[in-house]
């Protein structure tokens, strides 16, 4: 098989997680340039895969204005900042790895799509859940018929406290005015792993969701606006930023995000987190920050043929995707954390459980999103030097009508109306 180039545009935490693949499988990938503002991520990618100087950019568009220097580019900069790059590359006749969401702009994500087409290049959302092998069996149990038609489902995402108090209330995505909405932000890949496991069209979205918990009316009596101030109430709070960032010394991922420090074999030091937890909105007490975006949101979702289900997104967890699908003959229920899947069907009434060492294999380093992450740049390399699809496969346009079911639901939620899906997507596309 052919080695696929990569140019990289922002080497963030999902640049690092990717381009991991180029490390472990050096005959399929490799990375050959690289355009990101902060200095030590910059060179810990260029030193990480000897990119030249010449290929080392501080901004997209200098990458950008070069003629096309590889097959593909992995977009991963912020949600807001994924058009105009991912536009201009495909221009160049680049394939894409675009991270989720395509766009926090419905019309955005469409013209992302119908670009591609027109140009003929593939791009691929970091809809990495999609070929995590839990996900992938599931959609194997369905597709092969054991349960029947699929009439319900009924499936959360757990976010997790810390992970959402890290990412919705401190971190890049607390915003829904910087970033996205949460839903857009976080459960697109829902929507789309739905849509996937279901194989027919959205027809109506409804929705609630607000923000209760992380506010201000719950700020607890003394305590100050930075956990590092010296909460009284530090202590008992599983939210404690001193406890989560500057004791926890092992934790790159939180680490690195709060101080912008370098991601390749780095963990932010003591003195990048102090500061981080002093002028960074890492360091606000959970119930002072300046967040946006809702702490708790579910939405009925109807498909052709009345296909229906019910999706929750809540952080009260310990995080985690639990998914259970009711068919005409049977049904099957797992949880993504444990990886187990449990099939009963109604005719032999017999219990199949499918243990998560027949489904979840070699996870390593790069195991990701429950080897989601991994699989899906593997993949790509092999559609981009063979033409081969996967079962996880998507198209961009495919990508683009799941994002629109998205915003269609967050009009239902703001609008406190059913929202008709097809009508919504008359408007983009
Ligand atoms: N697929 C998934 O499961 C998943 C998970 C987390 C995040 N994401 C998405 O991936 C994207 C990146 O997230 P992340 O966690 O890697 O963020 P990050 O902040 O770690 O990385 C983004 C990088 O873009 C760089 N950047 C900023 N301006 C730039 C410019 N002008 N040119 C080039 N680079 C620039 C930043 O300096 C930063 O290093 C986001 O859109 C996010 O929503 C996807």
């Amino acid at each position: 098989m052919k080695k696929v180039s990569f140019i990289v545009i922002g080497a963030g935490n999902r640049a690092t997680a990717y381009s991991r693949y180029a490390i472990s499988a050096p005959d399929k990938m490799e990375i050959v340039g690289v355009a990101e503002p902060i200095k030590a991520r910059r060179e810990s990618m260029r030193d990480q895969f000897h990119i030249p100087e010449e290929n080392c950019f501080s901004d997209w568009s200098e990458i950008l204005a070069r003629p096309k220097m590889a097959d593909a580019a992995i977009i991963s900069t912020q949600d807001q900042m994924h058009y105009e790059p991912a536009m201009r590359a495909i221009e160049l006749g680049y394939h894409l790895l675009l991270e989720k969401p395509m766009s926090h702009r419905p019309e955005e994500c469409v013209a992302i799509a119908k670009a591609a087409e027109e140009k003929g290049v593939h791009v691929i959302i970091g809809h990495v859940l999609r070929y995590a092998p839990f996900f992938t069996a599931l959609r194997n149990v369905i597709a092969s018929g054991r349960i029947g038609k699929v009439v319900n489902i009924d499936h959360v995402e757990g976010v997790g406290d810390i992970h959402y108090s890290h990412s919705f209330v401190r971190g890049s995505w607390h915003r829904e005015e910087d970033s996205a909405p949460m839903l857009l932000a976080k459960s697109c890949h829902d929507f789309d792993l739905l849509q996937w496991l279901v194989d027919k069209d959205f027809t109506r979205v409804q929705s609630f969701g607000s923000r209760t918990h992380f506010c201000k009316e719950n700020k607890p009596e003394g305590a100050p606006k930075r956990c590092i101030e010296g909460c009284p109430h530090g202590k008992p709070c599983v939210y404690n930023a001193v406890k989560r960032y500057y004791d926890d010394k092992q934790n790159a991922w939180f680490r690195n995000a709060a101080a912008m420090a370098a991601q390749f074999d780095n963990i932010a030091t003591d003195e990048e987190i102090e500061c981080a937890l002093r002028e960074t909105p890492y360091g606000y007490c959970v119930y002072d920050s300046d967040n946006t975006v809702v702490d708790h949101q579910t939405v009925n979702m109807e498909f052709e043929g009345g296909v229906l289900a019910t999706f929750t997104m809540s952080p009260f967890n310990r995080g985690g995707r639990r998914i259970h699908v009711m068919g005409t003959e049977g049904e099957v229920y797992g949880d993504a954390g444990v990886g187990d899947l449990t099939v009963f069907t109604y005719q032999n009434r017999k219990t199949v459980v499918e243990k998560s060492s027949d489904i979840v294999q070699d996870e390593t380093i790069l195991g990701g999103h429950g080897g989601g992450d991994s699989r899906l740049i593997k993949a790509l390399c092999e559609l981009i030097a063979t033409g081969e699809t996967s079962v996880s496969y998507c198209s961009a346009m495919t990508s683009a009508r799941n994002h629109l079911a998205v915003f269609a639901a967050e009009e239902a939620r703001h609008t406190g109306t059913v929202v008709d899906v097809a009508e919504y997507e008359k408007r983009f596309l």
